[in-house]
Parts: C-alpha cells; structure tokens; sequence
C-alpha cells in the first residue's frame, strides 16, 4: 500500500478508521446538529453532538464528511474530543489544535477550519433548542 507521503499517519488512520461516523436523529431535543460547508472547496460536514439535559455534559457525538481525507481524519478527532465534555469546553477547540495534531500541511487547515465551526454550531443548534423549548436559555449551569 503505498500512501501520499504528505499525510501522516494519524490522517490515515482515522481516514480509513473514522471514529463515530454516523447520524443522530436532527429532531430529536437532545442532539445538536453542526452543517458546515468550505466554499473554498466544497467539502461539507456534519458533526452531532448528544448532550445530557441535566449536566449539559456531551456524551456522544458523530459524523459525516463529504470530503477530503484531511476533513474526514479532522471531523474524527472532533468527535473524539467533544465526547465526554462540557460544552463550553468544545467551544474553545481550535483548528489548529486538530491541525497540529494530524500535521496537517498549511494548505489542508482549511479542512481542519471545518471541524472547529462544525463543533460549534452543533452547540449553538441545540442551545437554539433549549431556547425555543423553554423560552430561556438553559444551558448555562
Ligand atoms: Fe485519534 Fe488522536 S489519534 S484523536
Ligand atoms: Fe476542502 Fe479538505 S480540501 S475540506
């Protein structure tokens, strides 16, 4: 097998074994739904977040990328570590966090762009939820 020598291996990785593809249920009030696209590129993705009503703690999350490899590997570290988080936390995660850790070249941080605002609008889609469910924002502590 013979792989572009410009990815690393943790791109490969998590190209050919993405963590957490898949697809919650959108209507559903615990989820959140993060749909991104790079106009650059084309490239979309789609980031799901679970979150737990009572701790506003993320307890599952998932993905779907029409992309490159880079987009794929960079939505499956994403939902990697969001899962387990509080959601002000994720909101801190950076691009370039996921970039550096899958050594992306500088010409692929776009891709890994994609993943920091696909993580943020899941958040701002189910917080938009809770707002519209109780009137009042509930998902500060
Ligand atoms: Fe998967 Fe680090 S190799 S998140
Ligand atoms: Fe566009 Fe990677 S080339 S997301």
């Amino acid at each position: 097998l013979s792989l572009p020598r410009m990815y690393h291996e943790r791109v490969v990785d998590h190209y050919d074994n993405p963590r957490n593809v898949g697809t919650f249920d959108k209507n559903d009030p615990t989820i959140g739904t993060g749909l991104v696209g790079a106009p650059a590129c084309g490239d979309v993705m789609k980031l799901q977040i679970k979150v737990d009503d009572g701790t506003g703690k993320i307890v599952d999350a998932c993905f779907k990328t029409f992309g490159c490899g880079s987009a794929i590997a960079s939505s499956s570290v994403a939902t990697e570590w969001v899962k387990g988080k509080q959601m002000e936390e994720v909101l801190t995660i950076k691009n370039t966090e996921i970039a550096k850790h899958l050594s992306l070249p500088p010409v692929k941080l776009h891709c890994s762009m994609l993943a920091e605002d696909a993580i943020k609008a899941a958040v701002k889609d189910y917080q938009a939820k809770q707002t519209k469910k109780t009137g009042s924002t509930e998902a500060s502590p």
